[in-house]
């Protein structure tokens, strides 16, 4: 069925149906650590790291020779217990830490070589769900949602029905004027996914997405999310939630203990 894009949003697309209602994503990325050529491999990836390890401080690696490549148009699922590395790692790629060592590229640009003053050009096409929300406290619901395309010099007038629908569609039409400080958990992150991928970014890192939300909402976020992968965006979501990893049937990392390993798919040799 073909989605409607003519208006430069996504929104349309989910929120009026107009999307398969099965879910099924795109499996025919290459996957990780097979690929014969890695240099092909890496400038064609969305994301690569090799080698990498990660410490805060002088303190211990907290990430200890995470290899990974994420190609375009990828759906994966990041998962590992408490304290395994998850919101680390998507910090790593969210460019807001360095690796204390290894090897790591993004849209094709090696980090190492890349100026700082150009970094807010790339983050600029990441969109980000942070496990702590981080909304502005002194912004409307609506504000916090339209900020990326404010920022993206977009006009009031050519985003205003996005926002709204959007808002709408994640269930919160009539909190829209609400300040964060006044919504409950659930609703914060709902705010928080809302501007994540307001403007159908390249790359969506989202980390812990549902886990404030109820499971009927949930469900409906995961197809915000599969919609919006397949428009295009590369999506990692890193989660607890087995319901949320199974119902897909995507390809799984795990962390554990710093280290990160591909889950072997069921039904899949
Ligand atoms: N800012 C920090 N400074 C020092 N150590 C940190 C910092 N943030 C996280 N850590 C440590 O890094 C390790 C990994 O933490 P991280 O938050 O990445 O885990 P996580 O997998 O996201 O856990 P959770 O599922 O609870 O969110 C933990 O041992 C944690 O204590
Ligand atoms: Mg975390």
């Amino acid at each position: 069925m073909p989605v409607k894009t003519a208006r430069g949003s996504f929104a349309w697309a989910v929120i009026r149906g107009k999307f398969a209602p099965e879910i099924a994503l795109r499996t025919d990325s290459p996957p990780a650590h097979v690929c014969p050529s890695i240099p092909c491999c890496i400038l064609n990836a969305m994301l690569h790291l090799e080698n990498v390890g990660m410490r805060y401080g002088m303190g211990r690696e907290v990430l200890s020779d995470v290899t990974l490549t994420l190609a375009p148009g990828e759906f994966r699922f990041l998962t590992g217990p408490s304290g395994a590395g998850k919101t680390s790692l998507l910090k790593l790629l969210y460019l807001a830490e360095r690796p204390s060592r290894g090897l790591m590229s993004m849209f094709g640009r090696d980090l190492a070589l890349t100026p700082r003053q150009e970094l807010p050009a790339l983050r600029r096409r990441i969109g980000v769900v942070f496990q702590e929300f981080r909304l502005l406290d002194h912004l409307s619901a609506y504000e916090n949602v339209a900020l990326p395309l404010r920022i993206a010099g977009r006009k009031p007038a050519e985003y205003r029905e996005d926002v709204e629908e959007l808002l709408s569609w994640v269930g919160l039409g009539d909190r829209m004027q609400a300040r964060p400080p006044t919504l409950s958990g659930g609703e914060k992150q709902r705010v928080a996914i809302a501007r994540a991928v307001v403007a159908k970014p390249d790359l969506l890192l989202a980390d812990e997405p549902t886990g404030s939300i109820d499971p009927d909402m949930g469900e409906r976020l995961l197809r915000l999310f599969v919609e919006l992968n397949r428009l295009g965006t590369t999506v990692l979501i890193a989660t607890h939630d087995r319901h949320l990893v199974e119902s897909l049937g995507v390809r799984e990392w795990r962390l554990s203990g710093g280290s990160l390993h591909e889950v072997p798919q069921k039904g899949r040799s």
